[in-house]
């Protein structure tokens, strides 16, 4: 094959082949990448000749993390927050304002080197897609200024300017809805693939969600929710009556909820970084996967509920703490996650599949939560191109 890749010897060959909908792996594999793009995958006994040759010696190789849900727009940090918490001091919504602030003051140039230094973090620990919100501007142009410049890093944006009601708008909810359903979508739709919510008591209730994602939805944006996070509620409910891709967080479910998730159907979206951060209870995800839902993990990095970038960390949290299987966990993090972007291309290493793809320091995927913590990235291809670590 023509300027092409093979790399052989891999010990384990994370496909998750699409039909199955499911974790799929070869022992002994080889791949073949072309063009940027999957061409070829088998056992590396019968792979094709290609320009160039990879050895990996009987390490993992997986598709590249997808991370559906992160919030990467912002200045300053809130860790004196986190150690209060972890001294007994609850997580509140509120806090998002002090985010706000921060970011409301920061220059374009301070945003964009934030932004970068954590999507290059990302992608050394595997992640070659992510999605990115704004939601810490809530103004006008400060949220249009975070689209633009999260459209500079990912072409998954998602326009949050209902995040929570900012302090010029307090005791004012619906006049701020209506500015956000208004000329602040306005000037974030041209910006954004994506719109989404905070429906939670202390943010957005039912109507006010409902209404912010209807006028996104006629704006041609998808919809996405943070829903059911911190106590249950109508969040889950109004994904689904919106047409949403993914329901976020779940932490909080009734049976009536489930439902609703499997025959939507949403993704049911797990952030485990978030209730690590904020002590609250993991999602159950054992429930969900036994009801038959597709579920995802994304990291939901921001300064407040959840500042890791480790998708790995997720998986670990995951397996230990949610009960999911090391193949459950690897699936939500790279098919599952490509599904709730709605994204055919990503997450799987079927042929024709893009050459996203990481190549772990270990003999197979269950390391990752087998050794919770250390960095087993060794090298990450993004469209085909080695684009952080080193092969040897
Ligand atoms: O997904 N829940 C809403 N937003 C973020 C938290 C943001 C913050 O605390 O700054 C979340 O957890
Ligand atoms: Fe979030």
């Amino acid at each position: 094959m023509t300027n092409s890749t093979l790399i052989t010897r891999i010990g384990e060959l994370v496909t998750n082949d699409e039909d199955q909908g499911a974790f799929a792996a070869l022992g002994d594999a080889a791949l073949v990448i072309q063009d940027g793009t999957v061409a070829w995958t088998g056992p590396a006994a019968r792979a094709p000749a290609a320009d160039s040759m990879l050895d990996a010696g009987g390490r993992a190789v997986l598709p590249g993390f997808v991370d559906s849900h992160a919030h990467l727009v912002f200045a300053g940090e809130r860790s004196s927050e986190f150690a209060a918490r972890m001294a007994g001091r609850p997580y509140q919504a509120g806090g998002i304002l002090t985010t706000v602030a921060a970011t409301r003051a920061a220059s374009d140039a301070v945003l964009r080197a934030n932004l970068r230094r954590l999507a290059a973090e990302m992608l050394g620990q595997g992640t070659t897609t992510f999605e990115c919100k704004s939601g810490y501007g809530l103004t006008v142009t400060d949220e249009a200024r975070g689209l633009e410049l999260a459209a500079e890093v990912t072409p998954e944006v998602t326009y949050l300017g209902a995040h929570v009601v900012p302090p010029e708008f307090a005791g004012d909810v619906s006049g701020y809805v209506e500015l956000v359903r208004g000329p602040m979508l306005q000037a974030c739709a041209p910006h954004a693939r994506w719109i989404d919510v905070f429906c939670e008591d202390g943010a957005f209730g039912a109507d006010e969600a409902a209404a912010v994602l209807a006028a996104g939805r006629a704006r041609g944006l998808g919809a996405r929710v943070h829903a059911n996070q911190l106590g249950p509620g109508p969040g889950v409910r109004v994904a689904a009556e919106a047409g949403a891709a993914s329901a976020d967080h779940c932490t909080y479910l009734t049976e009536a909820d489930l439902d609703v998730i499997v025959s939507a159907p949403l993704v049911a979206t797990l952030l485990p970084g978030a209730e690590f951060g904020t002590r609250h209870p993991y999602p159950d995800a054992r429930r969900l996967l036994n009801a038959g839902a597709t579920v995802a993990l994304a990291t939901d990095c921001n300064p407040g509920s959840s500042f890791t970038s480790s998708m790995a960390f997720c998986i670990a949290l995951a397996v230990r703490d949610m009960r999911m299987t090391t193949k459950e966990a690897v699936w939500a993090a790279t098919a599952g996650g490509a599904r709730a972007l709605r994204r055919r291309d990503v997450g799987h290493l079927g042929v024709g599949a893009r050459a996203d793809l990481i190549l772990l320091d270990a003999p197979s995927h269950a390391y990752l939560a087998y050794r919770p913590g250390v960095p087993l990235v060794a090298a990450v291809w993004r469209d085909g191109r080695l684009a952080a670590g080193t092969v040897s």
